[in-house]
């Protein structure tokens, strides 16, 4: 059977931790898109591991797949790869044969078409993942499985590099280097697939997932972002170019919608907001200076000190740069709006622990658009916009010791929290799976386990 771990919000809801809570029961870990935009976070025993690409799986020494949906910088793959071996786990990935390679050029278009976007800008990774999901629906781009065939991989690159280093130059009017240049990338990406073929690590995902499932397996689908930047279903063009909402399981992977809709699909979900990046956010607190739209600095505001005291409880700082992320309430139209997206039979609850030490905690329940009191999210971005929230206050929780919490389960979750996480599950009619009350596979309270049904 499958499970599938899709992020509700935004991205970086505790998705890897939710992978490895669960993972003792599976047998094979899949993602299913996005690449190494993502940053999936385990703890355990002390230690903290920064997943990018490698399945969160790893951890627990489980088979990881990158599927076909999923777009892949061997480079990263690679040195990820040998970071966790020096680490002492034992990281066994399998990558699609039809999963899209990302390389070096697609990695400087991000960068320079994020800086000619301005005001369009997501404020992406840039890892290279828009242009190598654009270059895969424009039907050029370079598969894992061309890295093994020199023949293909010259055709391939002799007709697309060309054409890179022209937009590069002639359009965005920059210098171009070995990133764009045919022989340096054929060597680069030969050297690529001797590695894929000598770790035996590529696969036909599709078949491969099917027979282990065939065997009485057990697999896990680890998506990666959240509904929200979800490139169909998100606040688009602020958004990633993937479909994390549970659709992408099937596409990404090669396994039927039969297939992953017979197992849960359960649906991240982080107590409060957090985003990395630009577009709408009716719920958010206080600001972010170059993200927030319209926003032109900091104030001694309430709502700034609330933002500044939830980001710091959160530690929701950038992990490679340490700005500031946004924050926010938690957004019940946005949740309604993922439940449905992905059908979700389950949910994972996090971060409860974050607000904990709050007099009142506030949930956007409702908007007001254009005097009209609605339930979900406007299917345009430009109408996300001009939403307001509807706020409900709840009352707050007091700091208590999470450990012990996690360790006596649900009865010993404050009330007024309890109310909160019945409050969620009540909006989503969607039942708790698990509540995360810290960063660790311990502090976490389990009600159901997906692999038990
Ligand atoms: P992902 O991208 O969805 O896997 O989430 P990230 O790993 O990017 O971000 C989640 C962060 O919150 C990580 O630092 C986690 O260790 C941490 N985390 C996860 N669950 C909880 C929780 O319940 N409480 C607290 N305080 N931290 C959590
Ligand atoms: P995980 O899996 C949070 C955001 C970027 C940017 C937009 C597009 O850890 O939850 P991209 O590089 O994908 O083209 O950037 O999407 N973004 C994420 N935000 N968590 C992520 O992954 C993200 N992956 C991309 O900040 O706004
Ligand atoms: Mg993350």
């Amino acid at each position: 059977m499958t499970v599938t771990i899709v992020g509700s919000q935004l991205g970086d809801e505790g998705k890897g931790g939710v992978v490895d809570l669960y993972g003792d029961a599976a047998d094979v870990v899949a993602r299913y898109q996005g690449g190494d935009n993502a940053g999936h976070t385990v703890v355990y025993d002390g230690e903290k591991y920064k997943l990018s690409l490698v399945p969160s799986g790893a951890v627990r020494g489980k088979v990881g797949v990158l599927g076909n949906g999923c777009v892949v910088n061997p480079e990263t793959l690679f040195s990820e790869i040998d970071g966790l071996r020096e680490r002492g786990l034992e990281p066994d990935v399998r990558v699609a044969e039809r999963a899209h390679a990302i390389l070096p050029y697609h990695c400087v278009l991000d960068g320079i078409e994020e800086d000619a976007k301005d005001g369009l800008a997501a404020g992406t990774t840039k890892r290279g993942i828009g242009p190598t999901y654009e270059d895969k629906a424009g039907r050029r781009g370079v598969r894992i499985g061309d890295l093994l065939d020199p023949e293909t991989l010259r055709t391939r690159l002799e007709y697309v590099v060309p054409q890179k280093q022209a937009l590069a130059e002639e359009v965005f009017g920059i210098e171009t280097g070995e990133e764009f240049d045919v022989e340096y990338l054929y060597d680069t990406c030969l050297e690529y697939g001797e590695r894929l073929a000598e770790e035996e690590m590529t696969v036909d995902a599709g078949t491969f997932l099917q027979e282990r499932i065939d065997a009485g397996e057990n697999v896990m689908l680890e998506g990666a972002q959240g509904t929200s930047i979800d490139i169909d279903h998100g606040v688009y063009p602020y958004v990633t170019s993937s479909n994390p909402t549970a659709g992408g399981a099937c596409v990404g992977t090669g396994l039927g919608p039969t297939v992953v809709g017979s197992g849960d699909v359960i649906g991240i979900v982080k107590a409060y907001l957090s985003r990395v990046g630009t577009g709408p956010l009716p719920t958010e607190l206080g600001g972010v200076e170059g993200q927030t739209p319209a926003y032109e600095g900091g104030d001694d505001s309430p709502e700034e000190e609330l933002a500044t005291y939830i980001r710091n409880e959160g530690g929701e700082y950038g992990t490679v740069t340490g700005r500031p992320r946004r924050v926010g309430w938690l957004d019940m139209p946005m949740l309604r709006h993922a439940a449905r997206a992905s059908g979700f039979t389950g949910l994972a609850i996090n971060h409860i622990d974050v607000l904990a030490g709050l007099e009142e905690v506030e949930v956007g329940h409702a908007y007001e658009f254009d005097g009209e009191e609605i339930f979900t999210v406007p299917p345009t971005t430009e109408k996300w916009g001009r939403c307001e929230a509807i706020y409900r206050t709840f009352e707050g929780w007091d700091e208590v010791d999470w450990r012990a919490v996690a360790e006596e389960g649900y009865d010993a979750i404050p009330d007024n929290a309890q109310t909160y996480l019945e409050y969620i599950a009540d909006e989503l009619d969607t039942p708790i799976y698990a509540i995360g009350v810290g960063p660790a596979r311990e502090e976490t309270i389990v009600l159901e386990n997906p692999f038990d049904a």
